[in-house]
């Protein structure tokens, strides 16, 4: 266990009930249609953009296969879900510290079982989930390529949606099968979608614009477009120095997109009620796991 992991358990955690904190945690799911669109990368850097602006956010890594956040930011991971399930560890025990302040969660590869999960061990996941309510102002959850029948269920969960595509015309057509696929689980679910790698401004909105327009012409789903982030060297670069590019290169043209992305998400009109938040979230994920 390394030290700084264990200062932050002390510091925040211990004898804290965060359930009476007034926060509402949102959880936000990301994901795709074509698997490699930058899912992660938006993940990370975008959680960092909301950082800069002062919230407190908690990454999960639920890519499963290649879980790759931590890769992403220089860190590796000692604990994740699994092993929290499997050996009755907190929440607490498996939260990493990152950089800003940044908090993240490995999900392991045991989590690609989770459909088959006996109810004990769902219980005990969704209890330890749970004790995240008022901690964070908004958890991410990452996914991985393709939409698995456990990834169906967080996007059908989640207090928001955020899908990300490129510009190229197989991505666009994979986001759209991913918007008409969800919907006929959740009619009025609500998309934000991040055109990422756009070559320029235009390119970025005139994907945006295509997607938005098939949804509402053979769904009637209206998509909520957050924005682009170009296509920059920088991105690949930081990967290659496991730096998140935010941080590294925070004047290059991706962090600025990114920024302004963060500034848009921020002054959307948000949904309300009861239901918004991790407590909601986990209701919503419990009763699909019944069904
Ligand atoms: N805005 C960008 N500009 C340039 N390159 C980018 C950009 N975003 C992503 N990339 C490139 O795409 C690669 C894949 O990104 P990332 O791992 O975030 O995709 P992903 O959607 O999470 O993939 P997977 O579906 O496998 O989880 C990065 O390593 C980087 O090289
Ligand atoms: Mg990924």
């Amino acid at each position: 266990m390394n030290d700084q992991a264990q200062s932050l358990r002390e510091k925040f955690h211990k004898g804290t009930d965060h359930s009476l904190s007034s926060k509402k945690t949102k959880v936000i799911t990301v994901t795709s249609g074509k698997g490699g669109v930058g899912k992660s990368n938006f993940s990370l850097n975008f959680a960092l953009g909301l950082i800069e602006r002062g919230q407190k956010v908690v990454v999960i890594d639920l890519d499963v296969g290649f879980a790759n956040i931590d890769v992403l930011m220089g860190i590796s991971s000692q604990k994740n879900i699994t092993q929290m399930i499997d050996n009755n560890l907190t929440i607490w025990d498996i939260i990493e510290l990152g950089p800003k302040g940044l908090e993240f969660i490995a999900g392991g590869t045991g989590l690609s079982h989770m459909i088959e999960f006996n109810e004990q061990k769902l219980n005990y996941f969704f209890e330890q989930l749970a004790l995240l309510n008022g901690y964070a102002d908004t958890i991410i959850l990452d996914t991985g390529a393709g939409i698995s029948k456990e990834t169906l269920r967080f996007i059908l969960s989640a207090d928001e949606v955020i899908l990300v595509t490129t510009p190229e015309p197989t991505s666009i057509t994979d986001a759209y099968a991913v918007v008409k696929m969800t919907q006929s689980h959740k009619p009025n679910i609500r998309f934000n979608v991040v055109v990422n790698r756009a070559a320029s401004y235009k390119e970025g909105k005139s994907t945006g614009a295509k997607l938005a327009l098939v949804a509402k012409q053979f769904l009637g789903l209206e998509l909520v477009s957050l924005g682009c982030v170009y296509d920059d060297v920088h991105v690949s670069k930081a990967v290659r120095k496991q730096e998140p590019f935010f941080l590294s290169y925070p004047t290059s043209k991706a962090a600025e997109s990114i920024r302004s992305l963060v500034s848009s998400y921020l002054s959307r009109k948000t949904q309300q009620g009861d239901d918004i938040g991790i407590k909601g979230f986990i209701s919503r994920l419990r009763q699909l796991w019944k069904s």
